[in-house]
């Protein structure tokens, strides 16, 4: 595998093209922003630590029948994944309220939902990721209700398969956010990252959050709760 030039800058991570004109490099960055990019800052090392946690989680979705643009990754902050065209959504799933949610029901942060709730936002920096429904992506295209179908089904699946496996180790999913692509042939695949800079992670006897809510909220500790993540997934 070749490294190419770059196909896209973001506030994460960063695209390289490769010599396969079907995979993409995916470079983690130390990066980290909050608040629609107006807070920036740097996590030590959290790049090569969301390399090593979205491995885990892709490879452990892939055992349990959900596949995902992961092909292998190939140094420490790099990883080699399907190119896929993508669907500019923001597929997010509670099972706690927290964040936005929590704000937008008057629900104190921690209240269990009866039931997981699914939310789609618009990624558009421009338009600030504005909360859609179902006619929404429909009506302006993004994507069709049997896409929206299967994106529920696939979103659902994930939240039962991390869900059962952290409990294991004594860590409560909070909530996640996914993307998803279409490959070569139409069909939708799930992208992007499974981090904790994309879902939240709470310890389930302390409720420590280890997450990027510690870097959203000046909490501190913010390095050794990303380490943390990752020694209680690989211990
Ligand atoms: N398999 C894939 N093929 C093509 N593009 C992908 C794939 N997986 C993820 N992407 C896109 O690559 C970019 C990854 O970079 P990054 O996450 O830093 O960008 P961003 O989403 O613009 O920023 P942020 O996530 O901080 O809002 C995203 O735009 C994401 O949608
Ligand atoms: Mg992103």
């Amino acid at each position: 595998m070749t490294k190419g030039d770059v196909i896209y800058e973001g506030k994460a991570k960063v695209m390289y093209a490769t010599d396969s004109p079907d995979k993409v490099l995916v470079y983690f960055k130390d990066d980290a922003t909050a608040g629609n990019g107006e807070k920036h800052g740097v996590i030590q090392d959290k790049g090569i630590i969301n390399n090593k946690i979205s491995e885990y989680f892709f490879k452990l979705l892939k055992t349990n029948g959900i596949n995902s643009h992961f092909v292998e990754v190939v140094s420490d902050r790099e990883m080699l994944v399907k190119k896929l065209n993508m669907i500019a959504l923001e597929v997010v799933v509670r099972n706690v309220a927290a964040g936005s949610l929590a704000k937008r029901l008057g629900l104190e942060e921690g209240t269990a939902l009866k039931v997981p709730v699914l939310e789609y936002f618009y990624k558009s920096d421009e338009l600030g990721d504005p909360m859609l429904n179902r006619y929404h992506i429909m009506a302006v295209d993004i994507a069709s209700l049997q896409e929206l179908d299967e994106i529920e089904h696939i979103a659902f699946c994930v939240n039962t398969i991390m869900k059962d496996n952290l409990r294991a180790k004594n860590v409560d999913l909070i909530d996640f956010k996914l993307e998803f692509g279409r490959d070569e042939k139409g069909k939708i695949i799930l992208a992007d990252e499974i981090s904790p800079d994309n879902c939240r992670f709470w310890d389930m006897s302390t409720h420590e959050k280890l997450d990027k809510d510690r870097f959203r909220h000046d909490m501190g500790g913010v390095e050794e709760a990303y380490k943390e993540m990752l020694t209680r997934l690989t211990m």
